[in-house]
């Protein structure tokens, strides 16, 4: 911005001072307080976390959960988990939306595997639907040693079953990143806590992380009050404010609560076939806006509050692999709809969020189970037809640690000859 403010000097210093613009001056405030590390409406973190390895997670990092990361090399020296270092962080809108603001290539691996996925399916045990349309699970497979064929085929699955999951596994972090990057650009988050040594190895651990939750508050953001978006409970799909939205995501659960502590996922596919013929017609081809989760300071207004990161997106997208259309919104990172007024925007909105979150027959629910120590639990699950939300019934009482690698996919495009799931798969569209 323009303005600059003069620091009040005299003498021989006041020639040497150059004057500094408002957003600088914050710029340099920010960066100084040691007490609030993050600039966002919303922080996850409690305040006062060091930046660098966090000695006090350290203390509390669950057993299964060390042996894993022992066994895997990770360094531990320095604290645990490793949080970005304030510097590297954006803090205004316009830095924060240039990060991955130009595209870059991306190769669907779905799209050219064995429909029949004969490699992948032939190394598994059991291969079991865990409901009609949405969740499968692999026994007797192992991640760590699939071949390209196998990661391709698994991908295909993924698209078309929207989740997998793989109990019982032994698999490095350093081996979860590798997976990822086969399926895309792993996405470098700039504000969340990581594994050390491995910038696109996120961590989800609630008990670290969010010490405001409540038996009573932790949903609040599925009643669309939306101040109290917390995280994970609210229905969400991840990173939707991307140039390239994310597209697979994989959880590697490896300390997980004796009862409790599931994820629920919705399938977009379904929920378009939901929609009346009139109201599909009406969506395809439509735009929304959707934004990021965390805020930043606007440089030319620094005063009026975070501002998120937004963009428009089809609000019906086809899948490249499957080609099947997709609903492609969610409660958490959902503004409005584009070319309506705001209260119809509203009231559309709404009414498909609850499509997707109300329709039991869509959705799975996923129990993770704890598994033997240094092992854990897997779900792959492709955002671009899904919504997510986690289960906090275990209320921090118990451990849940895992660490999360998303990948990156194409700009989200609609074809207008693609096909709904059911018309795909020739089931009656009544
Ligand atoms: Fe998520």
């Amino acid at each position: 911005m323009s303005q600059t403010i003069t620091l009040e000097k005299t003498g021989p210093e006041a020639a040497q001072l150059k004057p500094l613009s408002v957003d600088q001056q914050i710029e340099a405030i920010i960066k100084k307080d040691t007490k609030s590390a993050y600039v966002h409406s919303q922080s996850t973190l409690s305040k006062g976390v060091p930046t660098g390895g966090d000695p006090r997670g350290l203390k509390i990092l669950p057993e299964t959960t060390r042996k894993r990361f022992e066994e895997a090399g990770i360094d531990l020296s320095k604290g645990y988990p490793y949080v970005p270092n304030k510097n590297d962080i954006p803090i205004f809108l316009d830095e924060a939306t240039k990060i991955r603001n130009d595209g870059f290539p991306f190769v669907e691996r779905g799209v050219n595997a064995d429909p029949e996925k004969k490699a992948f399916f032939g190394a598994a045990k059991q291969v079991i639907n865990l409901t009609t349309k949405v969740g499968t699970e692999i026994v007797g497979l192992q991640l760590s040693d699939l071949t390209d064929q196998q990661k391709d085929e698994l991908a295909l699955l993924v698209a078309e079953r929207v989740v997998v999951f793989f109990r019982d596994q032994k698999l490095s972090p350093q081996k979860q990143l590798e997976l990822g990057q086969y399926w895309g650009q792993v996405e470098l988050h700039p504000q969340s806590p990581r594994v050390p040594g491995l910038p696109g190895v996120g961590v989800i651990w609630q008990n670290y992380s969010l010490g405001h939750l409540s038996f009573k508050n932790n949903t609040f953001g599925n009643f669309g009050i939306r101040d109290a978006v917390y995280g994970s409970q609210t229905w969400h799909t991840d990173l939707v404010h991307e140039f390239q939205p994310a597209g697979i995501t994989h959880l590697h659960n490896d300390a997980i609560p004796e009862l409790g502590g599931d994820t629920i996922w919705s399938s977009g596919y379904a929920a378009y076939d939901k929609l009346s013929p009139a109201l599909q017609k009406f969506l395809d081809g439509k735009e929304a806006i959707y934004f990021s989760a965390h805020g930043y300071i606007d440089r030319d207004d620094p005063f009026s509050g975070p501002k998120k990161i937004e963009r428009r997106h089809p609000i019906i997208r086809t899948h490249p692999s499957t080609g099947w259309k997709a609903l492609f919104v969610n409660r958490s990172m959902t503004k409005s709809i584009v070319g309506l007024e705001p209260p119809e925007s509203s009231v559309i909105l709404n009414y498909l969020l609850d499509v997707l979150e109300k329709n039991a027959d869509i959705q799975v629910r996923f129990n993770w189970k704890p598994t033997k120590p240094g092992y854990g639990t897997s779900a792959i699950w492709d955002n671009r037809v899904s919504v997510h939300s986690t289960v906090w019934d275990y209320e921090g009482l118990e451990p849940r640690h895992g660490t999360r690698v998303t990948s990156l996919a194409e700009v989200p495009f609609f074809d207008a000859e693609s096909k709904s799931q059911r018309e795909a798969l020739g089931l009656s569209l009544d």
